[in-house]
């Protein structure tokens, strides 16, 4: 039997990615029309054995009830969502509910991050998973030299695929394979993590007793109940047989900023015409608006036959796009309007957003730069004939006159 474990974090992760963290928990934000963490759940639909899914975040539970049962319904494998009191790091959050999760006896824990896009090659690293014997197997991916320090970096050897060398977000370079924050683990990652728990008690101890604490401790040090994946468990098992690597060759990145969602909803786009095409809108019959490229449209949206829609665009519940619209690249979130001859390009237009007649909502496209893509938070009003570039708006603005570069708060 196996079991997967989602790490959701809670309100005081995710603050890059306001304002549209604002409205709604960053893993149930919608990319390509489904809301982030569904996309790590449905790929844990292909695991043989699966019995269970878990989230572990510090959100308050009623915000992903809903959710959670929906998608029991449909998936028809329970999913649950546990709540910690407070932040236990990466692996103290999974070991703080490890009788739970350890319930049905599973000889396999999946454990993903929400915020990473991926393929979630899930049974193939079972299987790899299986031929190492260690305890447990990393995810990784070859990514440009420059962009490596913002994760976690390692070596591996080439012909075993052991794990000898792990440092977290290092200062200089040590190497541009990284981590993908997708594992798998056998039970005794538990007793790993009880190990670095243990230690860190040991140590309060001793510090207490200790009369020369400053010449000891220069950093303060962390509670024994928070220990974090990368640094506490994976750097000091590098390199003793204990861990394993699967190379994917497909497309990853991280979601940290709402830039990096618009790019992330167009991948799982494209990943539909072969997982969901569905969900894709076909713009086939004469009463249907013109489509270009991968599209998804919710069935209670609204879009006017002359509108012209796509490539990667997603338009979310009742949304009202009116005639000679065009939309390119763009999430448009639920209940927004978008009058007549209205121009969405490179943007994300928030919750019951109106972007007025001939009016345009645009930026550069490139989702690494700091103003790349157009954002309108909850409730913005953009008048008719008023052009937004480049620009970021929060909640509840009305804008009567155009702007570049800038961030309206
Ligand atoms: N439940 C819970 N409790 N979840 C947490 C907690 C916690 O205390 N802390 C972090 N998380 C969740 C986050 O929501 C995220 O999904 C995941 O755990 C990892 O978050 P961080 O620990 O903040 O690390 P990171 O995202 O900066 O980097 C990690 O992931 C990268 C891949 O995306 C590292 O493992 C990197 O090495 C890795 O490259």
């Amino acid at each position: 039997r196996v079991v997967a474990v989602i790490m959701v974090g809670g309100p005081t992760k995710g603050t890059r990615f306001r304002p549209l963290s604002l409205n709604i928990p960053k893993p149930l934000f919608p990319l390509a029309g489904q809301p982030m963490v569904h996309h790590p759940i449905s790929a844990c639909k292909r695991i043989p054995n699966l019995t269970q899914i878990f989230l572990i975040g510090f959100y308050e539970e009623r915000e992903f009830a809903l959710y959670v049962s929906s998608i029991s319904n449909e998936l028809k494998v329970p999913v649950r969502y546990l709540k910690e009191d407070k932040p236990h790091g990466s692996a103290g959050g999974l070991y703080n509910f490890r009788d739970l999760i350890m319930e049905d006896s599973p000889s396999h824990v999946f454990l993903l991050n929400c915020d990473v896009c991926c393929s979630f090659p899930l049974p193939e690293m079972l299987d790899a998973h299986r031929r190492y014997g260690g305890i447990g197997t990393i995810l990784v991916i070859k990514v440009s030299a420059e962009s490596a320090s913002q994760f976690g970096e390692l070596v591996a050897d080439p012909v075993t695929n052991e794990l000898l060398h792990y440092t977290e977000k290092p200062e200089t370079f040590v190497s541009d394979r990284i981590n993908c924050g997708v594992y798998i683990f056998t039970p005794d990652i538990f007793t790993a993590i009880q190990g670095v728990s243990a230690q860190r008690k040991d140590r309060a101890n001793l510090r207490r007793m200790s009369s020369f604490e400053a010449l000891q401790y220069t950093t303060r040090s962390l509670p024994s109940d928070f220990v974090r994946l990368d640094q506490d468990i994976l750097s000091p098992l590098a390199g003793k047989k204990q861990l394993y690597t699967y190379e994917s060759m497909d497309f990853w990145e991280q979601i940290k900023t709402p830039g990096m969602s618009l790019k992330c909803s167009a991948l799982y786009l494209a990943q539909f015409r072969f997982t969901s095409p569905h969900l894709l809108a076909s713009g086939d019959g004469t009463k249907s608006a013109s489509i270009v490229g991968d599209v998804y449209i919710h069935p209670s949206a609204k879009v006017h036959p002359t509108a012209k829609i796509g490539p990667d665009v997603s338009i979310s519940a009742n949304a009202r796009i009116g005639p000679g619209v065009r939309l390119i690249n763009c999430i448009i979130l639920d209940d927004v309007e978008i009058k007549e001859n209205g121009i969405v390009i490179h943007a994300i237009v928030g919750w019951k957003s109106s972007i007025g007649r001939w009016s345009r909502v645009q930026a550069g496209g490139d989702p690494n730069a700091k103003l790349g893509v157009t954002i309108l938070g909850e409730a913005v009003t953009v008048e008719d004939e008023v052009v937004v570039v480049n620009s970021i708006v929060l909640p509840n603005k009305t804008l009567n006159m155009s702007v570049q570069e800038e961030i309206i708060l």
